[in-house]
């Protein structure tokens, strides 16, 4: 009998750039404030990369610190996936220099799905393994979007920041891991935040540089609309699809863009505001680093305990959204989930019954066997 197999997060890891940028800097390079910027959106100050860093050498720093916690090599790896928007080059994936940099020898590929990225790139690498392909997967997700942003821009610079965050998606044949996901995409909003110039359709040119088409533009209140409609939506699908509600989780991590955005989303919620896991204070959004970024902090200052249920969703460029709900830890299941979850209640129901079956199978084994002995013996 084949075993089911479970995608379980098993190591966490995070970069972030030496070089921190406060709101009052800001406000010597643009007609902003801290107080604008503090009550609009919450942040205070973000990293912005220094001349050593790159996209690859940030994934690869916070994917060796993953790698540790997970106490596997480079080596045992059989697939690396980097998501990010921002790569070394447009040509070759930066997933390939992460691969070489690390010494790991597997393959790897980039996944652009905007600040939706490392939630995609996570239900990707739990396919892979639950379906038996792959054991061991690394999920980064990383960004030097500051390389994109126009500092003459108050309404777009104030917002982003650069970070790196990576995690180690194992198999396991304990329930848990990833428990549900949700991947969506709206292309009919493209237009609300993106690069006009670099691409095919518009590749560089004089223009380019003259109308600073080279740099993110966003129209703040619609894409602030399309959050605030699909993060508590989005969560709740997810979250009932694991066969959960809202209540029953432990921490939401949800896409560090704009402290309002969150606060709306917990008042549609009915949740506390402080089950939402907050650090865009001290990063700003950095896009596909963002809810990996948070993930990992809340690893790091015990937030989270063998068991508990995370609810995460992160949105952006596409128009995309992606949630997952994730059990975290090694699958012991606290008294609390236990008793109040129906989620809880059918995973230790379908354990409890395979391992009926299982016993059932090996008591009738002999019988089985004296039955098949004397049928070939007549
Ligand atoms: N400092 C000071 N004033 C600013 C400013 C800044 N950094 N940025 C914009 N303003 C001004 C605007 O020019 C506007 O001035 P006006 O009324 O004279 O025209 C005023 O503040 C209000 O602008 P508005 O865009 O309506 O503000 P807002 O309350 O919607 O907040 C955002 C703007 C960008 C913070 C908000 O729309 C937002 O968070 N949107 C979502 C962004 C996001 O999450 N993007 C990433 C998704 S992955």
């Amino acid at each position: 009998m084949i075993n089911q197999r479970y995608a379980r997060i098993t190591g966490w890891g995070k970069y972030v750039p030496a070089r921190v940028l406060t709101n009052d800097d800001l406000a010597k390079m643009v007609d902003t404030s801290d107080e604008w910027i503090t009550t609009r959106t919450g942040i205070k100050e973000r990293r912005i990369r220094t001349e050593n860093d790159t996209t690859s050498s940030m994934a690869v720093a916070a994917s060796r610190e993953a790698l540790k916690v997970a106490g596997l090599s480079p080596k045992d790896l059989d697939l690396i996936i980097v998501a990010t928007s921002s790569p070394d080059y447009l040509l070759p994936s930066v997933a390939s220099q992460v691969q070489d940099m690390l010494g790991a020898e597997c393959g790897a590929f980039t996944l652009v799905a905007g600040c939706s990225g490392w939630v995609y790139a996570l239900t990707a690498a739990s396919q892979y393994i639950v379906s038996g392909a792959y054991r061991r997967v690394l999920v980064v997700g990383v960004e030097i979007i500051s390389f994109a942003l126009d500092f003459t821009d108050r309404t777009t610079c104030v917002l982003f920041g650069d970070a790196a965050a990576a995690t180690v998606v194992e198999v396991s044949d304990e329930p848990g891991g990833l428990l549900s996901f949700e991947l969506g995409s709206d292309g009919s909003g493209a237009m609300f935040l993106y690069v006009p110039d670099g691409g095919s359709v518009s590749p560089m040119s004089q223009r380019t540089i003259d109308e600073r088409r080279q740099y993110l533009r966003m129209d703040g209140p619609e894409v602030f609309k399309f959050a605030v409609r699909t993060l508590a939506s989005s969560l709740k699908r997810a979250i009932y699809q694991a066969g959960l509600t809202p209540d029953d989780i432990d921490l939401f991590i949800p896409h560090q863009a704009n402290a309002r955005i969150i606060e709306a989303a917990a008042r549609q919620m009915r949740v506390p505001l402080d089950k939402f896991y907050i650090n865009l204070d001290r990063y700003g959004n950095t896009s596909a680093a963002s809810v990996p970024l948070a993930l990992v902090e809340a690893f790091e200052e015990g937030r989270l305990k063998d068991g508990d249920l995370v609810a995460m969703c992160a949105f952006g460029a596409g128009l995309t959204w992606a949630s997952a709900v994730v059990q975290v830890g090694t699958g012991e299941v606290s008294a609390a989930h236990s008793l109040f979850s129906v989620g809880r209640a059918r995973y230790l129901a379908r354990r409890a019954s395979d391992a009926v079956l299982d016993t059932a199978q090996s008591a009738l084994l002999p019988l089985y066997s004296f039955l098949y002995q004397r049928r070939r013996r007549r």
